[in-house]
């Protein structure tokens, strides 16, 4: 099974960006403990993030000719106003969760709104750097389901 997670913009700053609202772990390590979860579960998993909308298309694309049998995405502020990110994911048909460390519902009325959640298979938001492995459990779930 192949699973690819995407970050977008910022992320890459996680660890010191505002650790009051996204926490103190950085990117490697919530990579490195994704990596290690799916090396139990005998997942191969690529990991990416790029602060560029057009590169996170490329990604969501390039999933298909990689044949990625499955997306985690957290696509930082391009959730509340991307609509490439959304017809990306919906182009390629492959079945994607969406990740929010914060609980975007209980911040900003801006960011109440998911331009992607409509064409995910589910939103995982709140719930920090667990989230991500939340979202991998679902995924094989449905994975499994469908086969
Ligand atoms: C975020 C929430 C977004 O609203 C914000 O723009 C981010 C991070 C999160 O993980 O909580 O960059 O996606």
């Amino acid at each position: 099974m192949k699973i690819k997670v995407i970050h977008g913009p910022n992320l890459n700053m996680l660890g010191v960006r505002e650790p009051e609202v996204y926490g103190r772990h950085t990117l490697d390590d919530i990579n490195a403990d994704l990596c290690s979860h799916a090396k139990k579960l005998g997942v191969d998993l690529t990991c990416y993030q790029s602060n560029h909308e057009g590169d996170l298309v490329d990604q969501i694309q390039q999933a298909l000719t990689d044949g990625i049998n499955g997306l985690i995405i957290n696509p930082g502020a391009y959730t509340h106003t991307s609509i490439a990110l959304r017809d990306a994911i919906s182009a390629v048909a492959i079945p994607t969760v969406e990740v929010h460390l914060s609980n975007i519902h209980a911040r900003e009325s801006f960011r109440h709104v998911s331009y992607l959640a409509p064409v995910c298979l589910g939103q995982i938001c709140g719930m920090g750097a667990l989230g991500y492995r939340l979202a991998m459990d679902g995924l094989l779930n449905h994975l499994s389901c469908r086969q």
